[in-house]
């Protein structure tokens, strides 16, 4: 298959997630726990004016740790650089990436279980003492070099807890593991993104696509997207219960 089609498709839906991502944590619907504490830690990481602690988000996969990586870094009012564990395939792709930030940044590396080990020991040093210490030059000439980095928040989100090694996980201060969604959330994120996409949707419909979504908000949307054009089709746009449980059927092969 032709590799630009495949990329296409995901950058669509790429585009499409991050159009309907809410950007505060009060708009980030359920996780109650994990919200009450971040917002705990991050009034106090303000306060001190010191960056926040690192944080480790884990849990299977669409249940919105993208999603709150960037809701801490709007919430702490400053940028975010993202990364991904597979991508970082030399120490100087981490170089490279530590050296663009600013102080306070929130750096997000999603997939973080697939650094390579030896990359993973220079973020020791980094996490710990914002230190980057690297090695350069050829086998003959190399010596060690010891760069001050900013201080930084690093985000790592990772499907699988299991697969982390433990000083890594031991290296971050704050680990936040998200659970599935109840029915009545994940009707909620329905209705928010209604909202978003200026397509109304009745109560007892959110409910019906929530009740289908494996307690997962990324196959909510997914499923919104699609008994929307059902509702605009064959209906009067306004996705109602009959429609979302016809479109549902027929939506066997979808998800
Ligand atoms: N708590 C939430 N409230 C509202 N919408 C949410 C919430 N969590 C996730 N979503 C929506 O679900 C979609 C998927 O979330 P996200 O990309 O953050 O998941 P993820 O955990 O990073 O998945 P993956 O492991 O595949 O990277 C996003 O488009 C987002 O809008
Ligand atoms: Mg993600």
């Amino acid at each position: 298959m032709d590799e630009r089609v495949v990329t296409n498709k995901e950058l669509q839906e790429d585009t499409f997630e991050k159009s309907i991502r809410p950007d505060s944590i009060d708009e980030y619907i359920g996780q109650s726990e994990i919200k009450e504490n971040l917002i705990v830690f991050i009034k106090a990481a303000k306060l001190r004016e010191e960056p926040l602690d690192h944080v480790l988000l884990y849990g299977p996969p669409g249940l919105g740790k993208t999603t709150l990586a960037y809701i801490i870094a709007n919430e702490l009012g400053t940028n975010i650089k993202t990364a991904s564990g597979p991508a970082i395939e030399k120490t100087g792709d981490l170089a490279a990436i530590l050296s663009t930030l600013e102080p306070g940044d929130v750096l997000f590396i999603d997939e973080i279980h697939r650094i390579p080990r030896y990359i993973e020991e220079v973020l020791y040093s980094a996490m710990e003492d914002f230190t980057l210490d690297i090695i350069v030059g050829s086998e003959s000439s190399s010596r060690s070099i010891k760069i001050d980095l900013p201080p930084f928040t690093l985000v790592g989100a990772t499907t699988r807890t299991g697969d982390l090694t433990s000083p890594l996980r031991d290296r971050f201060g704050i680990i936040a593991k998200l659970n599935y969604y109840t029915v009545d959330e994940l009707a909620q994120i329905a209705k928010r993104t209604s909202r978003v996409l200026n397509t109304p949707i009745e109560d007892d419909a959110a409910v019906e696509l929530a009740k289908r979504s494996r307690g997962t908000p990324r196959i909510t949307n997914r499923l919104f997207k699609r008994v929307r054009d059902y509702a605009l089709v064959m209906g009067n746009g306004v996705i109602d219960k009959e429609i979302t449980t016809m479109a549902l059927g027929k939506l066997i092969f979808y998800v």
